[in-house]
């Protein structure tokens, strides 16, 4: 597989000519249809928090409760939902609404405050909770130590807008009290990430124990940006702490590149749960990049490493499941990994996931609008084939700047792909909007656990990530 990468030297040599520029633009009825299933999304999510029959301030993982029972909340699940809540709450624009959202972030923050104060098998680390607020005990793969990370990163963004707004005194009651002994929620989740990042752990699948590429990086972010907001709230000592275990944890990040095989793979010493993921792709990688990505650019989405563990994922995902092998849908459906077997709610097989192909949809607009920051492209060995497959036919030159036509070409070229994996998804959704977890790789229906409250929400970030087009 490697080999099918040019050397950037041989690269320089060959001549070539130009990207196709057929095509552009999204069709008014796939934008028309984006538009209303954002409005149904935000609906469905919404229904799952503070459910009924749940406690105020839960996120179930979907309202499903047999078949399979998804109605926990789980800490993983909740963070990312709950950083869409924050973008509702910002984007408001009734006095209503943001009254709405400002309660449903309230009872969010306290809910998860009694979890953290409830006795569990593994701590801050428990992967997740029942309905009502209580541990769950069960058999599971914990600890899983991504949760307080992605919650910490909700409530970052969150502590940010209310400073904005001038509430630095419900910043300081409810987020972040600058206590060593620290009652509030934040503050007590940078702690844990800051003294548990090398801990091994289960991974998001919660399959499997060890180091992985996603979890560090979601911590890492978490711990940069709480720096920064320590700093912002004169928690100086705590500050410095989080920023030197923010860069502490880059060099084992940076280990999951593996440049023989140009991919970043997931999991490094492995310590228990399933051993049979042999490949070494995972698009848990690029969700990574998705949820955890700064704005310090560290594996970002322009990133060599990045774009050739894209690439390979997408050509992987191609050949592996039947429902791709029409090649007259929009785009790739993309699952979580190759030797998957877990099928929604048996081991049936792995299919492809909702919120993994509206989530590479999101990254090519991302990164559409980071060369559009960056105001070049520069072609190398890592991501030329990445270039190639959005019809990169021959170029003479390997770098192009902002405002060359080849670079508006790629560029618009990019953001064409984008809609097509959300196009995808929205292909297999259910006519009345709903998104399960996952599309049957046979039949195309969907499948697993039913409005799955993450799918929708990645369906809105992805969404917004289009920006104003
Ligand atoms: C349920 C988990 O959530 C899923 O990710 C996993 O594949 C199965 N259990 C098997 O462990
Ligand atoms: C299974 C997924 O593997 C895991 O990531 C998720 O947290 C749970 N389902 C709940 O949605």
């Amino acid at each position: 597989m490697a080999s099918r990468f040019l050397h950037p030297a041989l690269f320089r040599f060959i001549i070539l000519a130009s990207v196709c520029l057929v095509s552009v633009g999204q069709s008014a009825p796939a934008a028309e249809w984006m538009k209303r299933q954002a409005e149904v999304s935000r609906v469905k999510l919404l229904q799952n928090v503070s459910a009924p029959g749940a406690a105020r301030g839960s996120v179930v993982a979907s309202p499903s409760k047999a078949n399979p029972d998804y109605f926990y909340h789980w800490v993983r699940d909740a963070g990312l939902v709950m950083e869409v809540v924050v973008n509702l709450y910002r984007a408001s624009r009734t006095k209503e609404e943001k009254a709405y959202y400002f309660q449903t972030l309230v009872d969010f923050i306290r809910f998860s405050r009694k979890n953290q104060l409830t006795k569990t098998l593994a701590g801050l680390g428990a992967p997740k909770f029942h309905a009502d607020g209580s541990a769950f005990n069960g058999p599971w793969g914990r600890p899983q130590n991504d949760g307080p990370a992605l919650r910490a990163i909700a409530l970052i963004k969150l502590a940010r807008v209310w400073l904005a707004e001038g509430q630095e005194k419900l910043v300081r009651e409810l987020l972040y009290d600058s206590k060593g002994d620290s009652q509030t929620v934040l503050k007590v989740d940078l702690e844990f990430v800051s003294h548990n990042w090398q801990v091994a752990c289960f991974d998001l699948w919660e399959e499997i124990k060890g180091d992985h590429f996603y979890t560090r990086l979601a911590q890492r972010r978490a711990l940069i940006e709480g720096a920064r907001l320590a700093y912002q709230l004169g928690d100086r000592g705590a500050a410095d702490w989080y920023l030197k275990n923010g860069r502490a944890m880059e060099a084992s990040i940076n280990a999951h590149w593996d440049g023989a095989r140009r991919v970043i793979v997931p999991t490094l010493n492995r310590t228990g749960g399933i051993d049979y993921k042999s490949s070494g792709l995972d698009v848990s990688v690029i969700l990574g990049v998705l949820h955890a990505t700064g704005s310090d650019r560290f594996f970002s989405f322009s990133d060599s490493r990045v774009l050739s563990t894209f690439h390979r994922l997408e050509t992987m995902f191609d050949k592996l499941y039947p429902v791709n092998l029409k090649k007259s849908y929009p785009a790739v459906a993309i699952g979580r990994y190759p030797e998957d077997r877990y099928d929604g709610d048996g081991f049936s097989g792995g299919n492809p996931w909702v919120l993994a192909t509206v989530g590479f949809g999101e990254f090519l607009h991302r990164l559409a609008a980071e060369y559009e920051q960056i105001g070049h492209i520069q072609l190398d060995g890592g991501n030329v084939g990445f270039f190639q497959s959005i019809g990169l036919k021959s170029v003479q030159k390997t770098h192009f700047q902002k405002g060359d036509r080849v670079f508006e070409a790629l560029v618009e070229r990019i953001r064409v792909r984008g809609d097509a994996f959300i196009a995808r998804a929205g292909f297999h959704a259910l006519k009345d909007g709903s998104f399960s977890e996952q599309i049957d790789q046979h039949t195309g229906f969907m499948r697993g656990a039913p409005n799955l409250t993450w799918s929708h929400a990645s369906f809105l970030t992805a969404f917004w990530s289009r920006g104003e087009r």
